[in-house]
C-alpha cells in the first residue's frame, strides 16, 4: 500500500467510526427523539475543539458470535475539548453500538480519560445511554465497571464531575452517575434504576411502569437523584456548559470570575417590606435572592425536590457562590430530611471546590413527628450540620425572619465558623417560636384560666411578652452572635464587601484522615 492508499484508509477507518452501529441504528435512536453520541459531544463543546480518542478500539470478545461483529470505538465516544475555551474531558456512550453496553474495552477508553482529567486537572462529563453490562462479556464487564467507580470516587472533591442520562441507566450502572457531583436527566427518553419492572414484579409483586420506577419526573421530585430535568437533550447539555461556568476546573483553583455590569451597591428598596407583618405569612425567598444576585440571575438545583430549602448557584459582582435559602412558600420553610440531605450535599459540593457559600435564613425548626424521627431526622440533619461546621470556604448568613432551635445552630450559625452572620430587623432568633415556648413555660397557668377570653387574652399577653423579649435579632447581637444588623435594601452590597474581604480567607482546620459524616 503507498502512502495515498494509507490516507485514504484511515479516512475510511474514520468514516466508518462515525457511522457507529450504522445508518439504521442512527435513524432509530433519532425516531425515539436521542441524538447520537457524536452529536451530543459537538453541541456540548466549543466548535471544532473535540479531540477524540481511541477511535480504533474494538472489543475482545469471541464468543456468542461477537468475533465478526466489531464496530471501530466499541459503543463509547471519549477524548478532551472545551467549553468556553476551558478543557474538559468527555465520554458519551453510543446506543447504536450493542445498545451503548460497556465491555472491557469500552471501560478501559473511559478510564483512560478520567486519569488523564485528573492528571491534568480538568472536569469529566458523562453522557450515559446505555443497556448496562455487555452480557457476553460475563466478569470482564463488571470488572471494568469497578474500574470506572474507583475513579468516580478517586476524582470526588478533586475534579468536578457531571453526568447527563439520555438514555437507559440500569443496574449497576447507575452507581457511576450516583458517584458524581450531579446528575440531569432527560424527561421523555431516560431511566435510571437498580432493577427493573419485571424484576419488580417478580420479587415484590408490585406492578410498575418504567417511568413511575425510574423515570425524570420521578427521580427530580421523589428520590432526588436527578439534579436537574431537561425536555430536551439540546438543553442539558447547554445546562452543563453553564453549571460549568459557576466551578473551577479542580479543588485546587478558584471559580472563575466574570466581569459584572450589575451595579454593587444597588439597593433593592422592595427588600425593606418583602418579609410580611404577620410572622406566618409566607413569601417567595427566591424574590430575595433575585433581588440582590447579579443580573437576577441564578440556576437552581433540585428545584423539584424538597422545595423547602432553595439551592442555587449564582454570582455577587461577578464571584460565583452557592446559595442556600431556607423556603417560608413550602412548608414554611422547615427542615425535614430531604431539606437536610439536599443542602448538604450541596454545601459540601461547593466547599470541596472553593465557591464561598452564602445563606438566607427563615427557618422554624426540624419538622415534628413520628415519619421524621423514623426516618432519621437526627442523622439527617446532622448531615447539615457537619457540612456546614467542616466547610471552609467563606460563610455568609443572612437571617432574614425566624432562626428558631437547632435549625438555627444548623443554618451556618456563628458557632459552625459563620464568617459574616448578619441579620435583619425584622430577625426572629430563639429557642422556639412564642407560641411553642408560652405553652411550656405557662402551660400549667394557662389551663388554670377556665374563662376562655380571659385565657386568651393571658396568652397573648404572655406571647407577646416573648416576642419582645427574644424573638428579635438584638439578644444575639448583644453576645456577638450576630457580626450586624443590617437594613434589607442594602444586603447585596454587603455580600459583595463581605466576599471580597474573604477571598483570602485561609481556615485549612486540624489534620486528619477523613471525617466520619453521619451518612
Ligand atoms: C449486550 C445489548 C445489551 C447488553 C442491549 N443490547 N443491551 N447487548 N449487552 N446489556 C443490544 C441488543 O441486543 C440489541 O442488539 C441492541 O443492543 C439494541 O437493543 P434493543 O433491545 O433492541 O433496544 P431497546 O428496545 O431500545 O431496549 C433497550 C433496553 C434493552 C431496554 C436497554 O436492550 C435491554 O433490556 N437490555 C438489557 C438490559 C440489561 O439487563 N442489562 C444488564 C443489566 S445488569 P441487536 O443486535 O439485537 O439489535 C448490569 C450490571 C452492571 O448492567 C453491574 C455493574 C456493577
Amino acid at each position: 500500500m503507498n502512502s495515498q492508499e494509507r490516507i485514504k484508509q484511515l479516512l475510511n477507518f474514520r468514516e466508518k467510526a462515525r457511522k457507529g452501529g450504522g445508518e439504521k441504528r442512527i435513524e432509530d435512536q433519532h425516531s425515539k427523539g436521542k441524538l447520537t453520541a457524536r452529536e451530543r459531544i459537538t453541541i456540548l463543546l466549543d466548535e471544532g475543539s473535540f479531540e477524540e480518542f481511541d477511535m480504533f478500539v474494538t472489543h475482545r470478545t469471541e464468543d456468542f458470535g461477537l468475533a465478526d461483529k466489531k464496530f471501530l470505538s466499541d459503543g463509547v465516544i471519549t477524548g478532551h475539548g472545551t467549553i468556553d475555551g476551558r478543557v474538559v474531558y468527555v465520554f458519551a456512550q453510543d446506543f447504536t453500538v450493542f445498545g451503548g453496553s460497556l465491555s472491557e474495552t469500552f471501560a478501559q477508553k473511559i478510564c483512560k480519560i478520567m486519569d488523564q482529567a485528573m492528571q491534568v486537572g480538568a472536569p469529566v462529563i458523562g453522557i450515559n445511554d446505555s443497556g448496562g453490562a455487555r452480557i457476553q462479556e460475563g466478569v470482564r464487564s463488571l470488572a471494568g465497571y469497578a474500574e470506572i467507580f474507583e475513579r468516580n470516587i478517586q476524582a470526588s472533591g478533586v475534579i468536578p464531575q457531571i453526568s447527563a442520562i439520555f438514555g437507559p441507566c440500569a443496574g449497576g450502572a447507575v452507581y457511576s452517575p450516583a458517584l458524581t457531583d450531579f446528575i440531569i436527566m432527560s424527561e421523555k427518553s431516560s431511566y435510571m434504576f437498580v432493577t427493573g419492572p419485571k424484576v419488580a414484579k417478580t420479587v415484590t409483586g408490585e406492578d410498575i411502569t418504567i417511568d413511575d420506577l425510574g423515570g425524570a419526573h420521578m427521580h427530580s421530585t421523589k428520590s432526588g437523584v436527578a439534579h436537574f430535568t431537561v425536555e430536551e437533550e439540546k438543553e442539558g447539555l447547554d445546562l452543563i456548559r453553564k453549571l460549568l461556568s459557576f466551578m473551577p476546573q479542580n479543588n485546587l483553583e478558584e471559580p472563575p470570575q466574570i466581569e459584572c455590569d450589575d451595579p454593587i451597591d444597588r439597593m433593592e428598596d422592595d427588600l425593606n417590606e418583602i418579609i410580611p407583618e404577620n410572622a406566618n405569612q409566607p413569601y417567595d425567598v427566591k424574590e430575595v435572592i433575585q433581588r440582590v444576585v447579579d443580573n437576577a440571575d441564578f440556576v437552581e438545583v433540585h428545584e423539584a425536590y424538597a422545595k423547602n430549602i432553595v439551592i442555587c448557584f449564582a454570582r455577587f459582582d461577578g464571584m460565583p457562590v452557592g446559595i442556600i435559602a431556607n423556603q417560608p412558600a413550602y412548608l414554611a420553610g422547615v427542615l425535614d430530611i430531604e431539606a437536610s440531605r439536599k443542602a448538604a450535599r450541596f454545601v459540601r459540593f461547593c466547599d470541596a471546590f472553593n465557591i464561598p457559600l452564602v445563606t438566607f435564613v427563615d427557618v422554624p425548626g426540624f419538622l415534628p413527628g413520628s415519619v421524621q424521627e423514623y426516618g432519621g431526622i437526627i442523622i439527617h440533619g446532622a448531615k447539615l450540620m457537619y457540612a456546614y461546621g467542616e466547610a471552609n470556604v467563606p460563610k455568609i448568613t443572612i437571617t432574614l425572619r425566624k432562626s428558631y432551635g437547632g435549625a438555627h445552630c444548623v443554618m451556618s450559625s456563628k458557632q459552625l465558623r459563620g464568617d459574616l452572620n448578619l441579620a435583619w430587623p425584622t430577625a426572629e432568633i430563639a429557642v422556639m417560636g412564642p407560641q411553642g415556648a408560652i405553652e411550656v413555660l405557662e402551660g400549667k397557668s394557662i389551663s388554670e384560666i377556665s374563662d376562655p377570653k380571659l385565657r386568651m387574652e393571658y396568652t397573648l399577653k404572655k406571647e407577646d411578652e416573648y416576642r419582645t423579649r427574644f424573638a428579635n435579632p438584638y439578644e444575639a447581637a448583644k453576645y456577638g452572635y450576630l457580626d450586624d444588623v443590617i437594613e434589607p435594601r442594602n444586603t447585596r452590597f454587603r455580600i459583595i464587601r463581605a466576599l471580597r474581604t474573604l477571598s483570602t480567607k485561609k481556615d485549612p482546620g486540624p489534620m486528619k484522615k477523613h471525617g466520619n459524616i453521619p451518612l
